[in-house]
């Protein structure tokens, strides 16, 4: 067996490991970063990149079909779904390279295979590899929840890993779950023609997102045709793919999609020889600097089951390195963005006006539609609005919520206004450009003061 000696030693190479591997190495350590699969992880391989990468295609077809409106005559439209997938392999496989490539000029050293804890100063790669560390990172993410009664042969019965891998569009599509993961696949496939039905055990679709933005999405995801029935449990699945819906009830599907919840990768890594300690639903827990109970060994990302966000993951692998190095860092999260990329998009920070009356604040909101807004008119885009809640005694921003077309990038001014404790002084304050769908922003603010412009006043 070969042994090797490291500052620090990351196992996991997803958007959290990566990112703390480059940080560790920046500090001037000696980093090893260990993964038994891909480089980028859930996100980059099986999660974000290439979700996003066909809801692209879904929201530039969305647009073609619009195109008589903007005075486009297209001809009959039609859609090349194995073009799309390879579209989807190649953008995934071109940055993993350039992730590679961003290691090797950090001089982190990377190890392929499985990673296990022999001791709380020594891991395990494969059978040869013994790497020991003063500080570790443990990184390991979280995979689909596999459930006996769901047998995904990942041909019919689809995983959110498995339905990437389709080079055909199909007929129907039965969804499980109307959580970030069911909604987005229903969305695209629904844009790309197929008959979807949700189906949902809560009363809500998105339900942890709170009423508004769970009635928000129901009615735009009806509205472009796809079926959700709420309150209906799944029961199983026969192969013939009838799903048994409880109460008697089935639905017949050409393809079934499971995304019913992700669990935690903490099983077979060594935690007990580390003497990690995990709770009853096998996260990892840690403090606000991301140190788990072994001084020296921290945890970032799904396996601590905090937020299952790429972007959290990779602050946390910030904050973890940083302390790892001899630095100092906590993690705050009152001003996560989160964004669930369906047509329309949806976007969130901080607090929904319940959230914020719950915990004591005498809130309101501004909501501004965007179908007031000059450049949604100019572009066709005047579906959602953007809506800040605000505490009406200070004006400080306590959260935000957008839905409509770039919801996701418009998110980002709010979590800095929130992060930032900032008040709806400083958005009007600021000076927004014109005509952008950023204006959004200062008119909710100044609806939220009571001061509106491009809005008649309430009386
Ligand atoms: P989820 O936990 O968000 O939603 C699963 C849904 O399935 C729940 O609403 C649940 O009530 C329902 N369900 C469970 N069993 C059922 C049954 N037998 N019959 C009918 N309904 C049933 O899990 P999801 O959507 O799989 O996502 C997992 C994680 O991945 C999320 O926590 C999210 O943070 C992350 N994610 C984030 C994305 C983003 O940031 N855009 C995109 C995709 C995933």
């Amino acid at each position: 067996m070969s042994e090797k000696k490291f500052d620090i030693a990351i196992i996991g190479a997803g958007p959290g490991g990566y990112v703390a591997a480059i940080k560790a190495a920046q500090a001037g350590k000696k980093v090893a970063l260990i993964d038994k699969s891909h480089l980028g992880g859930t996100c980059l391989n099986v999660g974000c990149i290439p979700t996003k990468t066909l809801l692209s295609n879904a929201t530039l077809y969305h647009k073609m079909k619009m195109a008589k409106e903007y005075g486009i005559n297209t001809g009959e439209l039609s859609v090349d779904y194995g073009q799309m997938k390879n579209r989807k392999d190649s953008v995934v496989k071109k940055l993993r390279g350039g992730i590679e490539g961003l290691l090797k000029a950090n001089k982190v050293t990377l190890f392929s295979g499985h990673a296990k804890f022999v001791s709380p100063k020594e891991i395990k790669v494969g059978e040869e590899q013994l790497i020991k560390f003063d500080k570790a990172i443990i990184a390991t993410g979280s995979e689909p929840v596999d459930i006996p009664a769901f047998p995904c042969d990942h041909k019919n019965i689809l995983n959110s890993t498995s339905i990437l891998e389709l080079t055909e569009i199909p007929k129907t599509l039965a969804v499980i779950g109307g959580g970030y993961i069911g909604c987005e696949f229903a969305s695209l496939f629904a844009e790309l023609g197929t008959k979807v039905t949700i189906v949902e055990a809560l009363p809500q679709i998105v339900a942890l997102q709170g009423e508004q933005i769970s009635k928000v999405l129901h009615d735009a995801l009806v509205k472009r045709g796809i079926e959700i029935l709420t309150d209906t449990m799944v029961e199983s699945i026969d192969q013939g793919l009838k799903l048994n819906l409880k109460g008697g009830k089935t639905l017949e599907a050409e393809k079934a999609l499971v995304s019913v919840g992700r669990r935690v990768v903490s099983e077979n890594i060594g935690l007990d020889r580390a003497g990690v300690a995990i709770n009853k639903m096998g996260m990892i827990e840690v403090n606000h600097q991301m140190e788990t109970n072994v001084p020296g060994i921290y945890a970032i990302g799904d396996v601590t089951g905090i937020a299952m966000l790429a972007h959290v993951a990779s602050h946390q692998g910030i904050v973890a390195a940083t302390n790892a190095t001899g630095g100092s860092a906590q993690m705050h999260y009152h001003a996560v963005p989160a964004v669930i990329f369906t047509t329309p998009e949806i976007a969130m920070v901080g607090m929904t006006l319940e959230e914020a009356k719950k915990a004591g604040y005498q809130a309101k909101v501004g909501q501004f539609p965007f179908l007031a807004l000059g450049k949604s008119q100019a572009s066709l885009d005047t579906e959602g609005f953007a809506q800040i809640v605000i505490d009406e005694k200070t004006g400080q921003i306590l959260g935000a919520q957008v839905v409509g077309h770039e919801a996701s990038a418009l998110i980002g001014e709010m979590a800095i206004a929130i992060q930032n404790e900032l008040t709806t002084d400083c958005v009007i304050d600021t000076i927004h450009p014109h005509p952008t769908i950023t204006e959004g922003w200062l008119e909710a603010a100044l609806l939220a003061n009571g001061t509106p412009i491009h809005l008649p006043p309430k009386r």
